[in-house]
């Protein structure tokens, strides 16, 4: 990838440009979907088929002063014992709609930081889930887990839970940064609790790491990189830190005028990269990288990588349910978004309802451009057969969408009889260019990209 002055004023340093975890992003939900939509839509999912189960824990024990993550400090255990009894409950209701042998593909606790609840929480919550939707042969669970919040105790649940994928959460392990971002781990804990993951027979380590953070240079993450490096961890995000301080109050802590330039920032992803590559990894989406053998390398490779609100997945079910406060849940029909705060939540569900209060109904055209978005985002490529093939619509209109994003992109994409591409150095330049497709898109979503 080259440093191209034509990729700044293409936009490439909007930073409040979607990440499209989904399409329609979250902003555009409106608030005709309800409890029973959701309720009505899960029982149209097939009898004997898989689906997805995501399960939020909007809790922390410390509250990290970069995080633009949905979470509230906790220091007591009430507020959590509490919010577990109010997910059994949902568990519960879920029960009562849910068609019979519906096995679950992947499982997945994220936060805020899971691995605050005690063993026995964990144990509980795991039982229940999987009296009601049992993992499949093949399934995945997985847990977000911060090094700082973790014990021997905690990692022995989750292991005889049947975790098998663990991520933690790195950011950089750079002092200064550590103490800039609100953020202090050490190397030597973290690589303490990656190896206590793996001793436990955990198949897989996930890590997140940053770039764009204040005080980063190429040193330094350069650094922090070939460090988790001797972690060798399966998989690794490379999030772009999201410097967003008018909507994450937290953010106010970081000294603006230490973040780097929109082509230092560049210039640190591209470093990082490179390490990455030279180390045998694989380049998977616009901040993946994997090892060739593990699942998303490979789905990357047989064309099945998708895109969802975890960002990057080799899972293929067509549902995903999201339990919890301001979970969203993806079904066929369309997006139904839990209440965002936990009182509201808790509420509906010890009312006996689910507290879905926001969503979306996909249209034609809706379904047809998520699939341009995620194959941009995922493969950088559209194959028009594919579209022509899965979606009802004309070779024209194909090619009046194609030949939109064309005008506005310039030689920095390409249309050719097979469809649409965005060649290498053009890259950096994807999210601005999916939102070509987006025709929900206005100065709103602009103002709103979130983690
Ligand atoms: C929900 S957090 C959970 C991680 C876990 N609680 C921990 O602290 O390790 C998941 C990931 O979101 C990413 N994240 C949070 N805030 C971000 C921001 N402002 N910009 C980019 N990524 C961010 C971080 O990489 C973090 O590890
Ligand atoms: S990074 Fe993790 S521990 Fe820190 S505030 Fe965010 S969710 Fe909580």
């Amino acid at each position: 990838m080259t440093h191209d002055p034509q990729l700044a004023r293409l936009g490439l340093f909007d930073a409040r440009v979607p990440r499209y975890t989904s399409y329609p992003t979250a902003p555009h939900f409106g608030s005709d979907i309800g409890p029973s939509d959701f309720a009505r839509w899960i029982e149209t999912i097939p009898q004997d088929s898989a689906v997805s189960l995501y399960i939020h824990v909007p809790f922390c024990r410390r509250l990290c002063w970069f995080c633009a993550c949905r979470t509230q400090g906790t220091t007591s255990d009430e507020p959590v014992i509490a919010y577990v009894e109010t997910l059994k409950a949902e568990i519960a209701l879920l029960r009562t709609h849910l068609p019979r042998g519906v096995r679950l593909s992947r499982l997945h606790w994220g936060g805020g930081t899971p691995t605050l609840l005690s063993p026995d929480l964990m144990r509980g919550l795991a039982d229940t889930i999987f009296d009601v939707v049992p993992l499949a042969e093949d399934g995945e669970f997985s847990v977000e887990i911060d090094p700082n919040e973790i014990d021997d105790a905690r990692l022995d649940a989750l292991a005889a839970s049947g975790m098998n994928r663990a991520s933690i959460g790195v950011q950089d392990f750079d002092p200064v940064i550590q103490k800039a971002i609100g953020r202090e781990q050490s190397y030597q804990l973290t690589r303490d609790v990656a190896e206590r993951i793996r001793a436990r027979g955990v198949a897989s380590l996930n890590a997140d790491i940053l770039y764009g953070l204040p005080f980063q240079t190429g040193p330094r993450i350069s650094d922090s990189v070939q460090k988790l490096l001797t972690l060798s961890p399966d998989r690794v995000a490379l999030y772009g830190y999201a410097h967003v301080p008018w909507m994450s109050r937290r953010q106010q802590m970081i000294p603006s005028d230490e973040m780097p330039t929109p082509e230092e920032r560049l210039s640190l992803f591209e470093t990082a990269r490179q390490l990455f590559l030279w180390d045998g990894y694989v380049e998977v989406g616009i901040d993946h990288f994997a090892k060739p053998e593990d699942g998303m390398a490979k789905a990357l490779k047989a064309g099945t990588l998708r895109r969802n609100f975890q960002g990057y997945t080799d899972d293929t079910a067509p549902t995903l349910i999201g339990l919890g406060a301001s979970s969203i849940s993806r079904f066929p029909q369309g997006f139904a978004q839990n209440a965002s705060a936990t009182a509201a939540h808790t509420k509906a569900i010890r009312a006996g309802q689910f507290s879905t209060h926001r969503g979306h109904v996909f249209t034609g055209e809706d379904t047809l451009r998520a699939r341009i978005i995620e194959a941009l985002m995922c493969d950088f490529f559209v194959s028009r057969d594919e579209l022509l093939r899965d979606y009802d619509v004309t070779p024209a209109a194909v090619e009046a969408l194609f030949q939109r994003a064309a005008r506005e992109f310039g030689d920095m994409v390409q249309v050719s009889d097979e469809g649409f591409r965005i060649p290498d150095r053009a890259r950096p330049l994807t999210r601005m260019i999916a939102r070509a497709f987006d025709a929900y898109d206005s100065e709103k979503a602009k103002h709103s990209s979130a983690v």
